[in-house]
């Protein structure tokens, strides 16, 4: 993997006594696989719902539970943990812990390490929905926010009493995410810089309910967008398909080309770089037929003419990254197109091979500049393959 943002950063997860204490199992988990180092802290309540040996296992680090411990291995243990962490997470926050952080009281393991940390803190509240719509948790919520801690959640859904509303616990994903588009900003080597990145296939209508498209699922451009926000770029997606969500991007629907050519023109207006995943449609229709066309027995002619090019059209202080999708000549087609289209980079992909082109986990390409270098990578997850994209464009700011 080219990039966690999460790497070596001490991470304090904090657990207060809901239900779903039990997931932070699921978060302490996934922060490990992204290479961090985890210390908990719990309160005497969360130890009814989960028991600290489960942490000590996962992380390798003795949960922090009792102020008055004798045997506890440093003298003031919740300073130690507060000043060593490079963020907080607090996850479950009940209402009462949510309280205590509003007004500053200190008087359990979580509330103590909250109080006396520096480190951003991000805090997943999760309780019964009369709980969290109550006007005192809300004060406390807007408190906390003002103060520049990040809220996560809570999501809409049933609840351990059985009502349904708003009050349980975000996913573990939303969680990671939102931690590591924090983690990007503070530590990102592309922090400050504005990235515009382009992602699926734009779809030209017909009929109200045709079009001409193509195979693109978005998976390469929503890879791009999601490694240049763990690496703190402030991210603009212009996406013509619906998948997740990725934290802390911002996301422009656009569905045909015209819409994508407007949209572009819009975000690279202040931005320093421009990324084009989308695989976007050369044609369009002539004439759109505004009713549902009939089905008929005799052949149909139809007449399209050719859409802008958008990435060609971008003029101005900023850097062009184009992709090229091929099934043949990749090389030769690739580098007319570095060279029409004027862009600083070119992105080959052969789309001929499942394993690697449209909709498919992993990509295989290869990077050619404007300057002549040219590097072949490995099969990989697209993921990876974005941050390999950056790495060379970072090189160009
Ligand atoms: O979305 P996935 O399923 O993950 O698949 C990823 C992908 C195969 C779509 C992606 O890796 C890819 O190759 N994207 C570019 C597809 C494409 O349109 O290639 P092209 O060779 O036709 O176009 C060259 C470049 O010009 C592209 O960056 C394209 O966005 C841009 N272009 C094309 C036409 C046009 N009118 N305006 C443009 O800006």
């Amino acid at each position: 993997m080219t990039n966690r943002n999460l790497e070596n950063k001490n991470i304090l997860l904090a657990v207060s006594g809901s239900i779903a204490a039990y997931k932070a199992v699921d978060v302490a988990s996934q922060l490990i696989k992204q290479g961090a180092n985890v210390n908990v802290a719990m309160t005497e309540a969360a130890t009814k719902f989960i028991t600290p040996f489960t942490f000590k296992t996962l992380t390798g680090n003795v949960p922090f539970l009792d102020m008055w411990d004798i045997n506890t291995p440093s003298k003031e243990r919740h300073i130690e943990l507060a000043h060593s962490a490079d963020l907080m997470i607090i996850a479950p926050a009940t209402a009462s812990t949510i309280a205590s952080l509003a007004y500053g009281i200190a008087d359990d393991s979580v509330s103590l390490c909250a109080l006396s940390t520096e480190a951003p803190r991000l805090i997943a509240p999760a309780m019964d929905h009369q709980m969290w719509n109550n006007s005192a948790t809300q004060t406390n919520i807007n408190k906390l926010k003002a103060r520049g801690d990040i809220i996560i959640g809570p999501d809409y859904g049933r609840l351990a009493s059985g009502d349904f509303g708003l009050g349980r616990l975000s996913s573990t994903e939303e969680i990671v995410s939102e931690t590591k588009a924090r983690a990007g900003k503070m530590y990102g080597d592309l922090a400050g810089k504005h990235i515009v990145i382009t992602a699926g296939g734009t779809r030209e209508p017909m009929d109200p309910v045709r079009f001409l498209g193509n195979r693109s699922s978005g998976k390469m451009g929503y890879a791009v967008a999601e490694a240049a926000r763990d690496r703190g770029s402030d991210v603009t997606l212009i996406s013509s398909v619906s998948r997740p969500l990725i934290k802390g991007v911002n996301i422009i629907n656009a569905e045909t080309t015209a819409e994508m050519f407007q949209k572009v023109q819009e975000a690279t207006k202040n931005a320093d770089a421009l990324i084009m995943a989308a695989a976007v449609s050369d044609f369009r229709f002539k004439d759109i037929n505004k009713n549902k066309i009939k089905n008929k027995d005799n052949d149909m002619d139809v007449s399209l003419t050719p859409n802008p090019d958008i990435i060609a059209s971008i003029k101005g202080d900023i850097i062009k990254i184009a992709f090229a999708a091929e099934i043949n000549d990749m090389e030769k087609f690739a580098l007319q197109k570095l060279k029409s289209k004027k862009v600083d980079f070119i992105i080959a992909n052969d789309v001929s091979n499942p394993a690697i082109g449209f909709n498919s986990d992993n990509n295989k390409v290869v990077i050619f500049s404007n300057t002549g270098d040219q590097i072949n990578l490995p099969l990989m997850p697209k993921i990876d393959v974005g941050h390999e994209i950056l790495n060379s464009l970072k090189k160009r700011f």
